[in-house]
């Protein structure tokens, strides 16, 4: 028996990266995904690989008409909405007196309000419909501990460790449980992204600042986005109808918490 089999998942920023490997994972357990991005070009490419279980959904997290809009969808599209993934985030780093607002002003909007507002109409809709669901929020490691150049984006994804935990306790009397995972460092794009971004604020050669972070990974690896595919199953399952509030780290090793 396929442990998702006839639920309705929206995942948000899932044009790539985890959240795309998140909806290859749902689809292969039953569910039918909505593949949700901002890029929506990328989103429908997306969505065409994974086959007719998948539909993309063109959505901004960061924009409360654009959230309202994609829950319609879903619900237009699948029916109802058993499953969120909060995936969408976005990453930047500067030395503490270099942060500029405007930087921090765009991650919080994405990361922090658009994790709150989307779980937020994701789980008046789950009311409505009246048997529950699961909801998922992308933390981080970063959310565990501050570093040195990456103050706004840590400090969005404790946000997220946060608002799960109250969001948890405050749902769970509808059934829907809210929890969220904390990897550590997961190869793809993002990460193309941020070592670049290393190499100039900390005078690197490109992939250098990859290869220290992989060093100090106690598995001896980056992951890949299938290592996290597992736990998003698991939480989006029956199996985890005793569980909420918790953030689970997928991270080789790195934190313990
Ligand atoms: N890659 C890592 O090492 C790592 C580590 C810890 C946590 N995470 C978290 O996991 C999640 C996925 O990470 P990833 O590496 O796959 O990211 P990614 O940057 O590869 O993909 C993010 C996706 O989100 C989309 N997006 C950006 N802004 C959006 C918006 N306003 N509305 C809707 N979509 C938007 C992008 O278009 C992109 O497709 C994020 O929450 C990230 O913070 C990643």
């Amino acid at each position: 028996m396929k442990r998702l089999a006839g639920k309705s998942a929206l995942i948000t920023g899932a044009a790539r990266g985890i959240g795309l490997a998140f909806g290859e994972a749902y689809i292969s357990e039953g569910a039918t995904v909505a593949i949700a991005d901002i890029n929506y070009e990328a989103a429908k490419a997306a969505a065409e690989t994974l086959g007719d279980a998948a539909y993309p959904v063109r959505m901004d997290v960061s924009d409360q008409a654009s959230i309202d809009a994609a829950i319609a969808s879903v619900v237009e599209t699948a029916g109802k909405l058993d499953i969120l993934i909060n995936n969408a985030a976005l990453f930047d780093a500067a030395g503490t007196v270099d942060i500029t607002r405007a930087s921090y002003e765009k991650l919080y909007a994405v990361n922090v309000a658009g994790t709150l507002f989307t779980m937020q109409a994701a789980a008046k809709q789950m009311i409505a419909q009246g048997h529950g669901g699961k909801i998922i929020n992308m933390a981080s490691q970063a959310g565990r501990r501050g570093e040195s150049l990456v103050l706004v984006y840590c400090s969005t994804k404790a946000a997220v460790i946060s608002m799960t935990q109250s969001a948890g306790l405050n749902l769970i009397k509808h059934g829907i449980n809210v929890n969220a995972i904390a990897p550590g460092v997961v190869d793809g794009e993002h990460w193309e992204h941020v070592d670049a971004m290393f190499a100039k604020l900390e005078g690197k050669q490109p992939g250098q600042k990859k290869a220290e972070v992989e060093a100090g990974v106690p598995a001896g690896r980056f992951a890949v986005p299938a290592d996290l595919t597992g736990m998003a199953i698991f939480l989006a399952s029956s199996e985890s109808d005793y569980i909420l509030s918790q953030t689970y780290n997928v991270d080789g090793g790195q934190w313990m918490s």
